[in-house]
């Protein structure tokens, strides 16, 4: 009886060694505790011994219960532990391999460019200012002294806003004039930067484009204060003192006298070319580019706005921001300003 307790003993023993996962070694459990276990014969054949000998042999038969319910324990931990270990070496990291840096965009080269430019005006004593994209006819064209029969408001180069009558993309920061002077009595001191619209694709425009407005009312405003900011603006905006500015007459409906502003070319500095002779292309070798429309408001503007013109004069003026950009930072073309390219962004 003792020998086949033995040999029980062995047997589970040698089932568990390879029993390999919980579900092994509950079939081993099943074989020798179950019901109809090995074990439970074994109980059983007991009533046929004598007193003494059940005595004896139920002890060593109870703790061999014990000791093969250790052994199944352990074993239940060395699995599990087999268990963890495998999934430790499978999913293993170094965590102290730099990490991989998430990919920022970067502020675009046009809305640098406009902060700077705030700061040289805010420097003059300009505020900033802000206009609708999508404007009423009235503001675009109409309080601006633009009449009907204006080149600028002929269909091919306006975007009208459809199903909303008498609105458009604003063709210029201009109508910004007429929103700040409504707001605000004299003096003023104002710019406004932007996004403008017209129906113009090609190598040197987009449709979608950036002007800078600038406006200043005032009792005693004259061509001279004109000269004096925009001179100075364009210096430090290209950061070059040499940079001298010039007038030519034109015209816009919204100004009397109108003119064209150019300034000296900032890469010949005025010469028509570069220092090994060679022409410069930016000007077309003339030492001149033309850099902004500008003028003295004109009396029916400041009438317009509830302004008395016998009072007050002011001069405006407006420049378009995207080819002062690509000067000053010699971007050969348009293009890269709308890819968003970070490669080429991150430059700036
Ligand atoms: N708004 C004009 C344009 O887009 C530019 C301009 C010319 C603005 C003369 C002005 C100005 O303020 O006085 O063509």
């Amino acid at each position: 009886m003792e020998s086949q307790i033995q040999k029980l003993k062995s047997g589970m023993l040698a089932d568990l060694k390879v029993a390999t996962s919980e579900v092994e070694i509950k079939e081993v459990e099943v074989k020798y505790f179950g019901r109809q276990g090995l074990f439970g014969d074994i109980m059983k054949s007991l009533k046929d011994l004598s007193a003494e000998e059940k005595q004896t042999v139920g002890k060593a038969a109870n703790m061999t219960k014990k000791e093969l319910e250790g052994a199944t324990g352990k074993r239940y931990a060395e699995v599990e532990h087999e268990k963890l270990s495998a999934i430790a070496e499978e999913e293993w990291m170094d965590v102290t391999v730099p990490g991989k840096k998430p990919s920022v965009g970067h502020r675009h080269l046009i809305s640098k460019f406009i902060d700077d430019i705030e700061q040289v005006f805010a420097k003059m004593g300009f505020e900033m200012a802000e206009g609708p994209e999508i404007e009423k006819e009235y503001y675009n064209f109409d309080q601006l002294n633009i009449p009907e029969t204006h080149p600028a408001r002929d269909m091919h180069d306006t975007f009208w806003v459809k199903n909303l009558e008498k609105y458009v993309l604003r063709t210029h920061t201009s109508p910004v004039q007429i929103h700040y002077m409504e707001d605000h009595k004299p003096p003023i001191r104002v710019i406004a930067p932007g996004k403008t619209f017209r129906k113009d694709s090609d190598a040197t425009h987009s449709p979608m484009f950036h002007q800078l407005e600038g406006l200043m009312v005032d009792t005693d405003i004259s061509m001279a204060n004109l000269k004096a900011v925009l001179t100075q603006a364009l210096q430090q905006i290209f950061e070059d003192d040499s940079i001298k500015t010039r007038f030519r007459v034109s015209y816009f409906p919204f100004v009397e006298p109108g003119m064209e502003i150019d300034c000296t070319c900032p890469i010949c500095k005025g010469n028509g070319k570069l220092g090994d002779g060679v022409p410069c292309r930016l000007c077309k070798q003339c030492g001149w580019l033309e850099i902004a429309g500008a003028g003295m408001v004109h009396p029916k503007v400041l009438k317009n706005v509830g302004l008395d013109p016998e009072k007050y004069t002011g001069f405006a003026f407006g420049m378009g921001l995207d080819r002062m950009i690509m000067i000053k930072y010699r971007i050969n073309h348009l293009r890269l300003f709308f890819e968003n390219d970070l490669r080429f962004i991150q430059q700036f």
